[in-house]
């Protein structure tokens, strides 16, 4: 008989935040946790860890209910519930934001918060790493999921390990289209990369291992701007991995955020910026609302249970993760980012500073165009 899945959630919010698009409120995160709290001690969730990315509520939510739970969104809608409260109380900046619906259908799909869950067997030892990125969208985890998949001059692995060589399993979402599909590395690798080459419509939902160790890593990918009917913000997602033993090594996962990124959103969700490899304590949008900042955190899981640097067995998700980007190691890497991402600024409103007109998040053009109907003449 095969082992109980463990399933690993993370749902984010924006609900609001000090100052403009910055921070949420500490009090903000403190409720969260209290409410997972009680969700852990009421048996839904197996453990949590709180935190945030810039404007964003981060859930990090172990349990045995599988991916889509309602108990288990549950929980996490109650937090951006009450977190939203305190934000309007306090007339933070865009308090309840992310929150789309009143009444909450049973999963946080189409109400506003992005999702990302994985279930799987836990294996004898088993690392786990959380990207979350804010001002961006999803397919800004293509590039680097690419590498560390596809690339074996990134990652060396594809080549000597045995298990990762057997090549992975990419399910592709067309996240205008609503539609997926499946393709494999390493025989479709050009074919996968020729998709994902148009960052405004494919973006990587999940990669499964080929040789039997099950989901790799994957990316939460609702579009805001569809499940509001209108451009309301961008995703700023959230990538789930395992890590080590036949999948991509904690190093190899990391390895290609030395060099800057240029991805989608920014400043009013409309440039192309720079990823900058941050800590979550230094990801405040500091720079032009920017520029669009990745962290990493790291988590041993333990029988359904994060384990961390702190001592074994400690509850309520006062738990103390790896983080990654925090290291100096990663100075260089940031510097470039900035020196990327002030140059591309430079350009001002021109394109490819901005986005291209259907993935612009604000645009003042159709009004531009119906004010001069009468005044554009048709050329001889
Ligand atoms: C981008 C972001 C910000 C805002 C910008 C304008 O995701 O959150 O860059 O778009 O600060 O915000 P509003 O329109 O609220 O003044
Ligand atoms: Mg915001
Ligand atoms: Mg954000």
């Amino acid at each position: 008989m095969s082992a109980e899945k463990v399933t690993v959630s993370v749902i984010k919010a924006d609900v609001g935040s000090v100052v403009g698009h910055s921070r949420p409120h500490p009090s903000m995160l403190e409720a969260s946790k209290g409410i997972l709290a009680d969700a852990q001690k009421q048996g839904i969730i197996e453990d949590f860890y709180v935190t945030r990315v810039g404007d964003d509520i981060n859930l990090y939510m172990t349990h045995y209910k599988g991916k889509g739970n309602k108990d288990v969104h549950g929980a996490a809608w109650e937090c951006f519930q009450k977190a939203a409260k305190i934000a309007k109380s306090m007339k933070l900046y865009a308090a309840g934001q992310d929150i789309l619906t009143d009444a909450f259908s049973g999963n946080v799909k189409g109400a506003g918060p992005g999702s990302a869950e994985m279930s799987f067997e836990e294996r004898g030892s088993e690392p786990l790493l959380f990207f979350m990125a804010d001002k961006t969208e999803p397919s800004a985890y293509s590039l680097p999921l690419s590498k560390i998949f596809l690339d074996p001059f990134t990652t060396t692995g594809l080549v000597v390990d045995a298990r990762a060589k057997k090549g992975f399993c990419v399910e592709i979402q067309d996240v205008i289209d609503n539609k997926k599909v499946v393709m494999k590395s390493p025989e479709e690798t050009l074919s996968i990369l020729s998709l994902l080459g148009d960052t405004s419509r494919y973006a990587i939902k999940r990669i499964c291992s080929r040789a039997g160790i099950g989901p790799a890593c994957v990316v939460s990918t609702d579009k805001l701007n569809l499940t509001a009917g209108k451009y309301i913000g961008k995703d700023d997602p959230v990538c789930i991995c395992r890590a080590q033993s036949g999948l991509p090594s904690v190093g190899e996962y990391l390895q290609p955020f030395i060099n800057p990124m240029l991805v989608a959103g920014w400043m009013r969700g409309s440039h192309y910026g720079a990823f900058y490899p941050c800590s979550p304590e230094d990801s405040d949008p500091v720079y032009f609302d920017g520029p669009p900042r990745i962290c990493c955190l790291g988590f041993q899981l333990n029988e359904g249970k994060l384990q961390g640097l702190e001592p074994l067995g400690t509850k309520n998700g006062e738990h103390i993760p790896v983080d990654f980007f925090k290291s100096d190691t990663w100075d260089l890497a940031r510097a470039n980012a900035v020196k990327a991402s002030r140059f591309i600024r430079s350009q001002g409103p021109f394109m490819p500073s901005i986005l291209g007109p259907e993935e612009m998040e604000y645009t003042s053009r159709p009004e531009v165009l119906k004010e001069l109907t009468s005044r554009f003449e048709r050329l001889d």
